[in-house]
Formats: C-alpha cells, sequence, structure tokens
C-alpha cells in the first residue's frame, strides 16, 4: 500500500487528491530524512491541515504532530479519522480549531520543527504575514513546507485541453478557479523564494506537484494498483526535474529557518 493513500479519511482518495497527497508526502519524506537523523521524534505543525491526510501519516511515522484547521466540519473529519488509529498514535496527535494566522495565540515561537502549510496560501489575503508568522513557530534548522498554485502555469491545464480563451487568460493571471468553483490566489517561484529569505527561512528545495495529472477530473477514482505506480513514479521524477517541474500545477517550497 503506498504510505500516505493507505489510510485515507471517508470523502478523499480521488486520484487528483491521492497524487497531490502522495507525491508531496515523498517529497517531504526527502527534506525531513536529509535534515534529521532516522527516528528522531520532530514536533510538526500542520497549518490548515483540512481532513488531517499528512497530519494522520507523519504522526503513524512516529512524531508529535498538532493539528490547527479553521473549519470545524474538516477537524471533525480529521478527529473521526485519529478515533480509529491506536492509542500510542492518539496520542502523539493534538488536534486544535484555530486561525494560521493566529500561531502566537496557542504556540510559543520556536516550538515547532517543522511546519506544514500546505493548500492554505491561495485562500490568504495576506501570505506574507501568514509565512511570517508560521516561520516564527519554527525551531533554528527547522523546515517550512509550502504547497502553493503555481502562477507560471495556469495557462497549462487550458491549454491541455484544448481552451485556448482559457489559456490565454491564464499567461495574465495569479487567480485560479478551485474545484470548488471558488477564484483563490496563485503564486510564483521567485516571489515566494523571495518571501522566505525576508522571513528568514530562505528556499533550500523546491518540487512540482501534478506536472501531468493536473487536467485530470476531480471525480476520477484510482487506476489499478500498478498503474497508479507507475502514474506516480512517473510524477514524482517529473517533479523533481527541470524543466519539467517549472510547469507542475502546485508547486512544493521547502524553507529553513536560519
Ligand atoms: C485546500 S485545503 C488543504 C488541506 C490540507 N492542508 C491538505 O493539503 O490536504 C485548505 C485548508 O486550509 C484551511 N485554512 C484556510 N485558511 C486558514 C487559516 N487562516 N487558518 C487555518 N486554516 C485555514 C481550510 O479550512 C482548509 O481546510
Amino acid at each position: 500500500m503506498l504510505p500516505a493513500v493507505a489510510h485515507w479519511p471517508t470523502g478523499h482518495g480521488g486520484l487528483r487528491d491521492t497524487i497531490r497527497q502522495e507525491i508531496v508526502a515523498r517529497q517531504l519524506d526527502e527534506r525531513i530524512t536529509g535534515r534529521y537523523p532516522v527516528g528522531q521524534r520532530l514536533r510538526i505543525l500542520d497549518a490548515g491541515m483540512g481532513a488531517g491526510t499528512q497530519a494522520l501519516r507523519l504522526a503513524r511515522a512516529g512524531h508529535t504532530v498538532t493539528g490547527l484547521e479553521a473549519d470545524p466540519e474538516l477537524l471533525k473529519t480529521a478527529r473521526e479519522s485519529l478515533s480509529t488509529e491506536p492509542a500510542g498514535i492518539r496520542e502523539r496527535v493534538r488536534l486544535i480549531e484555530g486561525d494560521g494566522r493566529e500561531t502566537g495565540v496557542h504556540f510559543l515561537p520556536g516550538s515547532f520543527d517543522v511546519v506544514l502549510c500546505h493548500g492554505v496560501l491561495m485562500y490568504a489575503d495576506e501570505p506574507d504575514a501568514l509565512l511570517a508568522g508560521l516561520a516564527r513557530m519554527l525551531a533554528p534548522g527547522g523546515l517550512l513546507s509550502l504547497v502553493v498554485r503555481n502562477a507560471d502555469a495556469l495557462a497549462m491545464r487550458p491549454g491541455l485541453a484544448g481552451d485556448w480563451t482559457g489559456a490565454l487568460a491564464g499567461f495574465e493571471s495569479d487567480v485560479y478557479q478551485d474545484d470548488d468553483g471558488v477564484k483563490v490566489r496563485a503564486d510564483r517561484l521567485e516571489s515566494l523564494t523571495a518571501t522566505l529569505a525576508g522571513i528568514a527561512a530562505p528556499l533550500d528545495a523546491w518540487y512540482g506537484v501534478r506536472v501531468f495529472t493536473d487536467g485530470v477530473p476531480a471525480e476520477a477514482g484510482l487506476p489499478a494498483a500498478e498503474e497508479l505506480e507507475r502514474l506516480l513514479a512517473a510524477e514524482e521524477r517529473a517533479g523533481r526535474t527541470d524543466p519539467y517541474r517549472r510547469v507542475a500545477a502546485l508547486l512544493h517550497l521547502c524553507g529553513v529557518r536560519g
């Protein structure tokens, strides 16, 4: 079974989400194992954890995880998933209803080794302030993991679908419509690189996520296991390889707290 996909909460498990979660998981694990000794129990904050896919995965891997989520319904889903876990894992997870912009209300600066902010920046009016607050929560040498929509590739999905009007609009835009039809922000590698340098968590590594499969319909299910493995291997390779990663639908940026 694939590590991130093996324990998906109800309501998830479609192909698009599976690819995103699995590829991000592999990339994140690579950054973590590159920085910390194997077996070290890390303190991890997942800001805007949603249904908690990564939070629960990391707790299962032995880490101590705090999930912060603004939406009570998603928090409930995460709590339900957590309740089915063995006691040893449940004890390592703390779930909090709260705003990622107000981490100072809940935690002391420097209290985490890894902070995740996956799929959240697109909903932020003031992304730099959000990121600065999250970076403050990191201990020196800690890892900030960001997943954002890639504004430099917004023409790709409509273009590959033959929607030329949409493709032309994509070149000019840093806004896109999410799967629920909501217009949200997209970000550029260059500007986020500057932001991370400005908040003392300079970029250490970056990846693309969903290079080949962004056009897959939201409702598409999983292919057979072997086919899914090959698809993920191709996506993982593209996500770390130039020039492919440059036009990925999502960017995964990892900054390290100085
Ligand atoms: C697209 S989902 C991503 C969920 C999860 N991080 C993932 O990658 O699967 C965005 C999540 O961020 C949450 N969110 C957005 N803004 C937030 C904020 N300021 N504070 C806390 N959570 C927030 C939303 O409620 C939602 O659950």
